[in-house]
């Protein structure tokens, strides 16, 4: 749906609330009344049904006196009865009259000529009435019946509280809900601040909390640890732009002035082929540092699809052990190698070979003439633990956290050729294989840690 043709809508809508809850405490409220009325309708049937049963056995009790009152006294002694009855204007009224609906003492509008057990009355003044007629000896037909006028009222008047709880109920769902939909609004709406003003450009901005721990809260501080990252993300990307610029800048303004130079002189071909020999190695250096950052990003990208290769770490490692024990040697440095054999990983060699290759590089080119450098793989509980540490200069504590970062170097480094982005990508190829990176001191010198997961 456009967003015009949902405000189109919404305006067209407008009797019914667009918030959630309102709606939720309408319905309910609409339901609890339909209950209500439907309980009514039951309770007054069933109500109605209890009294006239109760009204069935007072009518018959009352005739059962009558019968016996013929039976003391007779015919005559019933009569008398029965005017005495009707005179004294009770709830229930009587008829005595012979079989042919002639009366004879008593009244009852509305009676049928002969009534033999229970019936219900309809008498045309109106009112309904329910009756039970006996037959007596010698052609009498005596009727008792009692209004059931009284007793559906009453029946009315239990059921009837029925629909009252339920207005009151449904006046309480809908107070609640309006309760609740202020309350959510004001939630959402703080959230929907929030996200704007981050939308706006205010990365640090977080959304309210409000303490008591709901379903709310932790939605909030999911979305506020989500922002938090985005937030380090984009701090982390604009670290790396503004590093790459400055990285970059003065080995092309180098490069540029270089052949600014060369420019203006006269040419001379020796000169010439020396400065395009050093613009050469400039650009050398430039795009290794491009191919660096490549390789991290491509690290941290992920396999991107590409199910991880198994690698033999042993060999892999004995390798570089042996490639770089020659160079360590010319150097008047040692490398030396205590490597458990058979242990694998999953995941990219390419990188792996490239990660060691950055740690043995810095240990010779850091740790200072003559360091000793120790590469070790074993297996800890089951995982591979990969360690290159020499006797150097060492790293301070404070900056392992620092030196992994892209293009950070100590301060004793500047002269030293080297990127900084050695660490980086041996941290990126750790995160990429699931391991954990650690640097410690190894008193003196430097010494990292790779703890690959355990494999099963
Ligand atoms: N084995 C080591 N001994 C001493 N310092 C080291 C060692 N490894 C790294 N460093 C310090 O950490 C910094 C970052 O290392 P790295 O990311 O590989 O960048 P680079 O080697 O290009 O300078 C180095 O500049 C250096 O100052
Ligand atoms: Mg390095």
């Amino acid at each position: 749906m456009t967003e015009r043709a949902v405000i189109e809508r919404v305006g067209r809508r407008r009797l019914w609330p667009r918030s959630f809850a309102l709606r939720a405490a309408l319905a309910a409220a609409g339901v609890v009344l339909l209950v209500c009325v439907l309980g009514f309708g039951w309770g007054f049937l069933r109500a109605q049904e209890a009294l006239r049963a109760q009204i069935d056995i007072s009518v018959r009790a009352e005739a059962e006196s009558f019968v016996s009152d013929f039976e003391a006294h007779g015919a005559q002694g019933l009569a008398e009865a029965v005017v005495l009855h009707t005179r004294r204007r009770g709830a229930t009224r009587v008829v005595l009259q012979t079989l042919g609906g002639q009366r004879l003492a008593g009244q009852l509008p509305g009676a049928p000529a002969a009534l033999r057990g229970y019936a219900t009355l309809y008498p045309p003044e109106g009112g309904t009435w329910r009756a039970v007629g006996a037959l007596l000896p010698g052609g009498l037909n005596l009727i008792v019946a009692a209004d059931l006028e009284a007793t559906d009222r009453t029946a009315a008047a239990m059921a009837g509280t029925l629909p009252a709880a339920g207005a009151l109920a449904g006046l309480a769902a809908l107070a609640l809900g309006f309760a609740t939909a202020r309350q959510l609004e004001r939630r959402l709406h703080s959230v929907t601040a929030a996200a704007q003003a981050v939308m706006a450009g205010d990365l640090t901005r977080r959304l309210p909390l409000e303490g008591g721990g709901d379903e709310f809260d932790q939605l909030v501080g999911t979305i506020n640890t989500m922002l938090a990252r985005i937030e380090e993300l984009v701090r982390d990307m604009r670290q790396v732009t503004d590093d790459i610029a400055h990285d970059l800048r003065s080995p092309l303004s180098r490069l540029r002035q270089k052949l600014e130079a060369a420019l203006a002189r006269a040419r001379d071909p020796g000169a010439d082929a020396e400065t395009l020999a050093a613009a050469t190695a400039e650009l050398d250096a430039v795009l290794a540092t491009f191919s660096s950052l490549l390789r991290i990003a491509r690290a941290e990208a992920g396999l991107r699809g590409t199910p991880p290769q198994p690698v033999a770490l042993s060999d892999l490692v004995a390798q570089m052990v042996e490639t770089y024990a020659a160079v360590a040697e010319e150097q008047g440095q040692s490398l030396e190698a205590e490597v458990a054999g058979g242990l694998a990983v999953a995941g990219d060699a390419a990188l792996l070979r490239q990660a060691m290759a950055n740690l043995i590089e810095n240990a010779l080119l850091h740790g200072g003439p003559g360091v000793r450098v120790r590469v070790a793989l074993r297996q800890e509980a089951g995982a591979p633990v990969l360690e290159v540490s020499d006797n150097g200069t060492g790293i301070p504590p404070e900056e392992h956290d620092k030196v992994t970062r892209r293009f950070y170097r100590l301060d004793r480094s500047r002269n030293t050729p080297g990127t900084g982005l050695g660490l980086a990508l041996v941290q990126a190829v750790a995160q990429l294989h699931g391991a954990t990176l650690r640097l410690a001191d190894a008193a003196p010198g430097l010494r990292v840690t790779i703890m690959f997961p355990n494999a099963g």
